[in-house]
């Protein structure tokens, strides 16, 4: 048995098919300008395939996004929650696995806890699609890079600040610069750090990421500035956070720090009043609509990836 291409994360790829994933969203993109959501693209390289998207977290974008996605590749889906199926009355995550690579063409998985869908892959003879765990959130980051690069150019050499949470999202941004050749500068509060283990690798691979609690120095001059809730699923020390992240957050007088065009990211669902102002996430500055539709072209290529029809 031939090992399946799992997505799991961005560090398994190297950067030429990471930048084949995201040229190839760029390109569907512009190839299906002006169609109906519903129609498939010309090639269809998932026809007669099968996606399975089993949530144990809430979804909007990444739930409709890649159900969309595999209907326009001419392939189908099946969406679960993680409760409605047996793995939520104990039975085992390989067992699932085992079953579910008979069934189906390929899994994504949004669970709270990162072992657990590599388990799955591990076990399955599928592809196995990260949908955002408690650690990283590789999906999003491609959907954000290329609303980037379609309306800024490519990204190597360009600075991205991250302002609040050191959280998943944050993680996947480390991992992807290293592979993409952008500077990362996480500003956060000294007790939400990105993990350790995320920055040594960056740093072992070539990736120019810095931390600090200075979020002003952070946006000086930045091309693209994101942030993310403040309290993701699954935080339970939600009073310490919105005393902890108060300062961090992005309103006007941050962006105008930033570059003359500098954009702004958050992979949503946002709260306006908290991480970001209504007027920078509403303004002409934001590219989060882009993004999340990006989430559909970007999961697509992930996809054909999977399927080897991409890189
Ligand atoms: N950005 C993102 O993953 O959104 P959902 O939680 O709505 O899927
Ligand atoms: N960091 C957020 C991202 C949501 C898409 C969370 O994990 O809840």
């Amino acid at each position: 048995m031939t090992t399946p291409r799992h997505f799991l994360d961005l560090w398994p790829l190297d950067a030429a098919s990471l930048r084949a994933i995201l040229d190839d969203a760029k390109a569907r993109k512009a190839a299906r300008l002006g169609w109906p959501q519903g129609r498939p693209d010309a090639d269809a390289p998932a026809a007669g395939r099968t996606l399975a998207m089993i949530f144990e977290k809430n979804s909007t974008r990444t739930r409709f996004s890649f159900d969309a996605a595999i209907r326009q590749l001419g392939g189908s889906g099946i969406i679960s929650t993680g409760s409605d199926m047996q793995l939520g009355r104990g039975e085992s995550i390989e067992d699932t696995a085992r079953t579910l690579s008979r069934m189906v063409d390929a899994v994504m998985l949004r669970t709270d806890d990162h072992a657990k869908i590599e388990c799955l892959a591990d076990a399955a003879s599928i592809p196995v699609i990260n949908g955002l765990t408690d650690k990283s959130h590789p999906c999003q980051i491609i959907a954000d890079l290329q609303a980037l690069e379609e309306h800024s150019g490519p990204v190597a050499g360009k600075t991205i600040a991250w302002v609040g949470d050191g959280n998943n999202v944050c993680a996947s941004y480390i991992h992807a610069s290293a592979r993409f050749g952008f500077k990362f500068v996480v500003a956060c509060p000294a007790d939400y750090r990105p993990k350790p283990e995320d920055l040594d690798r960056a740093a072992r691979e070539g990736g120019h990421v810095e931390v600090t609690q200075d979020l002003r120095s952070a946006a000086r001059g930045a091309d693209c500035v994101v942030s993310d809730a403040w309290v993701s699923m699954g935080d339970l020390d939600h009073q310490a956070r919105l005393v902890a992240f108060a300062p961090f957050q992005v309103d006007e007088v941050l962006m105008a720090l930033a570059a003359p065009d500098a954009v702004f990211l958050h992979c949503l669902p946002a709260h306006r009043g908290e991480e970001v102002t209504a007027g920078v996430i509403d303004g002409p500055q934001s590219l989060v609509w882009e993004a999340a539709e990006n989430r559909i072209h970007a999961q697509k290529s992930i996809l054909a990836w999977c399927f080897g029809a991409v890189g």
